[in-house]
């Protein structure tokens, strides 16, 4: 069963082709990255724009290199939510004329479900996918949240960021110490060679009796620490400052997640979202939860940042399609308690 999956929640432009919710047959990923580099931030008008002028040749890479045409489709896939309007209105308006075209059914899915079902993909002979019950840990630059999965679509939201996401606080502390767009990559990068004791910097909500988060906080430490400087940092105080930073994010998500799975006693965690793609979060959140006997999975190399392949997946494993004219109206709402697809 192959499902075209299309993605364009953010600035990145997304198809890929995926058989019976296990095989990746074609992932193609375009990004307006470099535009948004020069205003240290996205720009809604910027990205939609952008969107728009690659939707049709991204999904026509991604059938041809899975080798497929419309005909041989199951199903067409389209992030419905969230993410921004301007953005998310040009995939949904490609999914349904696609599926309008080809007479197969289209199927709306969560953007974060596509964070927690790239996991779900086969990555070699011996891969076995998450078992249920799970806890998905869905760290991204918009969200912060754990989520406990019953079954596929038996969830409950257990905590999430009460302010910003931790993605949001790598890009702000980024553009904070001049370091660039996206913040998580450069600041990974300048961490590596920082002391990550050189600053004493807060771990908001760690020890409090929820399941919550808060980075705004933290970001202001940072803001105050720049003011101090006048903003004015040598590289080797912009590495250690990067690395402090860094661990307080890490320290935070992983001492959450463990009261989560201690406090639900579930074996299983599945992490997702851009957040992930750092190695120094990966290797402190494994150590930990493998301690307490917990199977983790990480999505595959280069599909922790936003793609279609895990809304293709998402959708073979929650199979509902709907009626086209109904999916645009709900484009925007939150993985939150109750059917996650709603
Ligand atoms: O999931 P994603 O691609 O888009 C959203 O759904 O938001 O996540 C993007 C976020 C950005 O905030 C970016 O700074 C962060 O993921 N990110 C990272 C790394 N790579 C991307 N954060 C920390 N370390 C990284 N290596
Ligand atoms: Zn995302």
């Amino acid at each position: 069963m192959r499902i075209l999956g299309i993605e364009t929640s953010c600035d990145e432009t997304a198809a890929a082709v995926v058989d019976n919710g296990r095989h990746l047959l074609s992932n193609v990923v375009s990004s307006s990255l470099l535009l948004h580099e020069k205003t240290g931030g996205i720009m809604p008008e910027v990205a939609a724009r952008e969107q728009l002028e690659f939707i049709i040749p991204v999904i026509d890479k991604a059938m041809k290199e899975a080798g497929v045409t419309g005909e041989d489709l199951e199903a067409v896939a389209v992030t419905q939510g969230p993410g921004l309007i301007g953005s998310l209105l040009v995939g949904v308006e490609a999914g349904k004329t696609l599926s309008y075209v080809w007479k197969k059914p289209l199927i709306p899915v969560n953007h974060l479900l596509g964070h927690l079902y790239v996991n779900f993909l086969e990555t070699d002979s011996s891969f076995s996918p998450p078992q249920f019950p799970l806890l998905f840990l869905a760290v991204s630059g918009g969200h912060t949240q754990i989520v406990h999965f019953r079954d596929h679509s038996d969830l409950v939201l257990l905590g999430e960021t009460r302010d910003d996401a931790a993605g949001e606080a790598f890009d702000k502390v980024a553009r904070l110490l001049n370091l660039g767009y996206p913040g998580g990559p450069v600041i990974e990068k300048a961490a590596v060679a920082g002391e990550p004791k050189a600053y004493n910097l807060p771990r908001p909500l760690l020890d409090a009796d929820n399941l919550d988060f808060s980075f705004s906080g933290l970001k202001t430490a940072v803001l105050y620490l720049t003011k101090k400087e006048n903003f004015n940092f040598s590289d080797k105080e912009k590495s250690n400052l990067a690395a402090s930073f860094q661990t307080a994010v890490v320290e935070t998500l992983v001492g959450k997640t463990v009261r989560a799975l201690q406090q639900t006693g579930v074996k299983t965690l599945v992490a997702g979202g851009g957040v992930l793609a750092n190695n120094f979060l990966r290797v402190r959140l494994k150590a930990a939860v493998e301690k307490m006997g917990v199977t983790i999975y990480f999505p595959p190399a280069g599909l922790s940042t936003d793609n279609a392949a895990g809304i293709a997946t998402a959708a073979f494993y929650r199979n509902k399609s709907e009626d086209l004219f109904s999916v645009f109206a709900r484009a925007n709402f939150k993985l939150t308690e109750g059917n996650g697809s709603n």
